[in-house]
């Protein structure tokens, strides 16, 4: 699909986001294996959301969408069944990598792939962690999906990660449910907690300290009913739209502000944005607000180590903002940018190429200078939902109408993105 996007003038009023996609995911997959029905309000729509319900559903699970409600008929943690043939996980890397944690205990083999990005991403990250506490995976090229994971039992693990990872930390720990003992995960920096979370939530009894996580193996979950927040990793594309179009006035409602997430509003503060959080509420185990965000003049900024990390599906867009702002913005420590939906440094610097913008390209980053013109022209998407986004964000602030190629890859996280842009930027 190709969307045309006009300049803006200004971009204002009220919006609400999907559900945000990591929680969306934890709680289907615990609601899955939890004893009882599990009811979720404002699960995320995304395609990615809707891989994981169909995954879980041919493992044997009822799932029914009452009244925007998903109700999920738990089957306890010994009770999924084989499915007849391949799961699909579609585009998504959450869903393979957690999932695999649960599969990797069942007593039946299971076949696990996805599209082609998906089947580009490195599994050995879950692959070896899996092994060591006994699993039997094997895949493509040792590495690549599809996976074919021979159920076995399981024993429970210390383990610390190599990579920064919320989704390899997570499979660990779902893996560990089934482990006799305790699992421990060590973290080199602290990555978003929606796992743990929900896991207490669920009844597990499981303990955070600093970056440690420590996990009893064959606890009995129950079912729950869940809300989940707007998804601040959606909302990071109308923020920059509304901080770089002039006059713009946006508040954005009911997003999560979990303080694993929340390094994208500080980020933004020490770059100049006027952003307002207002009336924060708890919402299960996790918090949402609402964010008023102005028009404000952009310095520029560093982003590097740990808060590299914590803003990793942000960058696209906030490389947008950085061609927008007085001093540009810099990128380290990012090589993880690369093994994404697509290679985003690649991805960034071929649109940036196409609208006339300067980037300095390295392995694991990039700088971009500031007080940039952004040129009207043909864009693409690549089928990378952040990148066809944080473009038609750019578009905003191009001399003419631009085209995103691809658009539709938006709807793996936010499929009502471009009626959204529409209703605030006209
Ligand atoms: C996610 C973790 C991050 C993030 C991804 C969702 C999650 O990936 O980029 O979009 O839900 O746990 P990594 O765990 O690979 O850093």
């Amino acid at each position: 699909m190709r969307a045309q996007i006009f300049p803006a003038h200004t971009v204002d009023g009220a919006i609400e986001l999907p559900g945000d996609k990591s929680i969306s995911h934890r709680y289907g997959m615990l609601g899955a294996i939890a004893e009882g029905t599990t009811r979720i309000t404002n699960y995320s729509n995304g395609a990615d959301c809707q891989s994981t319900l169909g995954c879980i559903r041919a493992l044997g699970v009822e799932i029914e969408r009452r009244d925007e409600v998903v109700h999920i008929a738990g089957r306890g943690l010994d009770g999924l069944t084989e499915a007849a043939g391949l799961l699909d996980a579609g585009n998504s890397g959450s869903t393979i990598r957690m999932l695999s944690g649960i599969l990797a205990a069942q007593p039946f083999t299971t076949r696990i792939g996805g599209d082609e990005s998906l089947s580009r991403r490195p599994m050995d990250r879950i692959m070896n962690p899996l092994r060591k506490m006994g699993a039997c995976i094997e895949a493509r090229d040792n590495r690549f999906p599809p996976l074919t994971i021979r159920g076995a039992k399981l024993h429970s693990l210390e383990y610390t990660l190599p990579v920064a990872s919320a989704q390899v930390k997570s499979c660990v720990l779902l893996a560990g449910l089934y482990a006799d003992g305790i699992t421990i995960v060590h973290e080199p920096v602290r990555t978003r907690d929606h796992t743990e979370l929900a896991l207490q939530g669920f009844g597990a009894e499981l303990e955070v300290q600093g970056r440690t996580i420590t996990l009893t193996g064959r606890p009995r979950l129950h079912g729950c009913d869940l809300h989940v927040p707007g998804d601040i990793s959606s909302a990071a594309f109308f923020l920059v739209a509304a901080l770089i179009v002039s006059e713009s006035s946006l508040t954005i409602y009911n997003v999560g502000l979990n303080p694993t997430r929340t390094a994208l509003l500080d980020f933004l503060a020490g770059m100049g944005a006027q952003i307002k959080v207002l009336d924060v509420r708890a919402s299960g185990g996790e918090l949402t607000g609402d964010i008023l965000v102005r028009k404000s003049a952009i310095r520029g900024g560093i982003l590097e180590k740990a808060q590299t990390a914590a803003l990793i599906d942000e960058i696209p867009v906030l490389a947008v903002l950085g061609a927008a702002s007085q001093d540009g913005l810099s990128v380290r420590d990012a090589a993880e940018l690369r093994v994404k939906e697509t290679d985003r440094i690649a991805t960034i610097a071929d649109n940036f190429a196409r609208m006339g913008l300067k980037i300095d390209v390295r392995d694991d980053g990039f700088d971009v200078p500031g007080r940039q013109a952004f040129r009207a022209t043909e864009l693409d998407s690549f089928g990378d939902h952040r990148i066809a986004m944080a473009f038609s964000i750019a578009a905003l602030i191009a001399d003419g109408p631009c085209i995103m190629n691809g658009a539709e890859a938006a709807s793996v996280s936010f499929p009502d993105f471009f009626d959204t842009l529409r209703r605030v930027a006209g």
